[in-house]
């Protein structure tokens, strides 16, 4: 995967070339174009001078011929003085005068050869031309203009070549240098991403394993919960009939029904009996309830409940208990308060364990407060709070779990079977509702229901049903 990011050698080689003939293009340039500018103006130069010198020559020649016209071409010593004091002796090499024929009358010096600054001037008597001067010379100062030239040549295409090509190439160099480093770190990011890849796809091969043998688990302990509802259900169902003629016929005994009973111990005997049979019969109806639900079989039948209708009977059944511990007891309602869509006799269930619940935890003088608040968003909520001896928070996910008791059983006297909670959750999320607990130790407990708003009905003239 890493040799997408290999570098292209072949293009950063044509890039170098491509640097190199230009730069070697304008020094080339440059060389020429210098070298010939002062090789051109120097050979200039030399030419005028030289022509200068003729011209020079000529007025001085001139100015003889004007006062003697016949005489000053016979003069040959004069003209080569003339001549010797116009041109230089570095200079010139060669001179020579011509008549009006052409023809040479004096001459100087050495011809220089091929490669000279030549000039010519003519000699003019005052009316026609009646000779000519004509000077050369080798043109020493040109190979000096031109070294210099060419010296001057070669240093600005030194130039040239550093800027054109050794500074880019330097540049060029860093670039790659630093192309390299992060295609190095980004091949180290690329390998590291590839072996994190690597882990999550095995990760999430172990994860859809690990999910698919929890389905399965649950798919499992659903089947063997429901096979325990079952059995529970059928085996609570079983033992009620023989209870119900135990309860019966001790309730018979205990109240002398069918005659006098001689011995006031067969009486006590027969209480225990009675009380204890009701017991069982409670604790295996709360049992056959809590497997009716956790098997999907306990359905609702929906009516209109008046929720302080119902705290007022299940406060009455409990009156022994409350006077018995003086204990005080409220009702907190709101000015219009709602009717219910509910189950009523599950209703009084839920109401019923958890204030008999209030009632065994809060110790003699304490009080319990029942409340009620509805709203539109989170609908109908009641609360009881007590001032018990309460819990700590950490054992109330205990408390609700079937038979979990909290507390030490051998201490504790009011201890019961732990199926009050676990049942009346059960009742709550039967009717779409949630249970909370809240509790310190001292201070007390409060529990909270919340049934959603589809489930109130407000008064007032006539029933209507609240949206949710
Ligand atoms: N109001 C409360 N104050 C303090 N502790 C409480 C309160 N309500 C419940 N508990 C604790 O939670 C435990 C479980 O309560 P739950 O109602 O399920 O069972 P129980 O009352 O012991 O027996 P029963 O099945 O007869 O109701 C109780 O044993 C008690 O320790
Ligand atoms: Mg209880």
């Amino acid at each position: 995967m890493t040799e997408l990011i290999q570098p292209d050698h072949k293009v950063e080689l044509r890039l170098r070339r491509r640097m190199k003939q230009v730069a070697v293009a304008f020094a080339v340039t440059v060389l020429l174009a210098i070298s010939g500018l002062f090789f051109g103006f120097g050979y200039l130069g030399e030419v005028t001078h030289v022509r200068i010198e003729a011209a020079r020559a000529a007025e001085l020649i001139s100015l003889r011929a004007r006062v003697d016209p016949t005489g000053w071409a016979l003069d040959t010593k004069q003209l080569d003085k003339t001549l010797q004091t116009i041109h230089g002796e570095n200079y010139t090499v060669w001179y020579e005068v011509l008549d009006w024929n052409g023809a040479v009358i004096s001459s100087g010096g050495e011809y220089p050869g091929p490669f000279v600054a030549a000039g010519v001037a003519d000699i003019i008597d005052g009316a026609a031309v009646v000779g000519a001067v004509r000077i050369a010379g080798r043109p020493h100062g040109l190979f000096q203009f031109a070294s210099l030239g060419l010296l001057l040549g070669l240093v600005l295409s030194g130039c040239v070549i550093f800027i054109l090509w050794v500074l880019p190439v330097r540049a060029l160099d860093t670039a790659l240098g630093r192309t390299e480093s992060y295609r190095i770190a980004l091949e180290a990011r690329i390998s590291e991403l590839e072996l994190t890849q690597d882990m999550l796809e095995r990760q999430g091969a172990e994860l859809s394993q690990t999910a698919d043998s929890l389905f399965h688990a649950r798919d499992q302990e659903q089947k063997a919960n429901k096979a325990k509802s079952e059995f529970l259900a059928n085996m609570s169902h079983e033992l009620r009939t023989p209870l119900n003629s135990i309860i019966g016929f001790s309730e018979m005994v205990k109240l002398q029904a069918i005659g006098p009973v001689e011995n006031e111990r067969y009486l006590e005997y027969a209480g225990h009996i009675y009380s204890s049979g009701n017991h069982l019969l409670e604790l295996i109806n709360d049992m056959l309830d809590l497997a009716k639900v956790e098997s999907g079989k306990l359905e609702l039948e929906e009516e209109v409940v008046d929720f302080a209708e119902l705290y007022e009977g299940c406060r009455s059944l409990l009156e022994h208990r409350i006077s018995g511990d003086g204990l005080r007891l409220a009702l907190v309602l709101p000015s219009d308060p709602p009717l219910l869509l509910a189950d009523k006799r599950k209703m009084r269930q839920i109401l019923f364990n958890l204030l008999s619940n209030a009632i065994k935890h809060t110790p003699r003088g304490g009080s319990i407060t029942t409340s009620i608040q509805t709203y539109p968003k989170v609908g109908f909520v009641f609360n009881i709070a007590d001032t018990g001896k309460g819990m700590a928070p950490e054992d109330i996910p205990k408390a609700l779990e079937p038979f979990g008791q909290v507390g030490d059983p051998l201490v504790s006297d009011d201890i019961g079977t732990g199926l009050g909670l676990p049942l009346t959750k059960a009742l709550v999320e039967l009717h779409g509702g949630t249970i909370g607990l809240a509790s310190l130790p001292g201070v007390g407990t409060t529990a909270t229901v919340k049934f959603p708003a589809s489930r109130i009905f407000l008064t007032g003239g006539e029933v209507k049903q609240a949206k949710a």
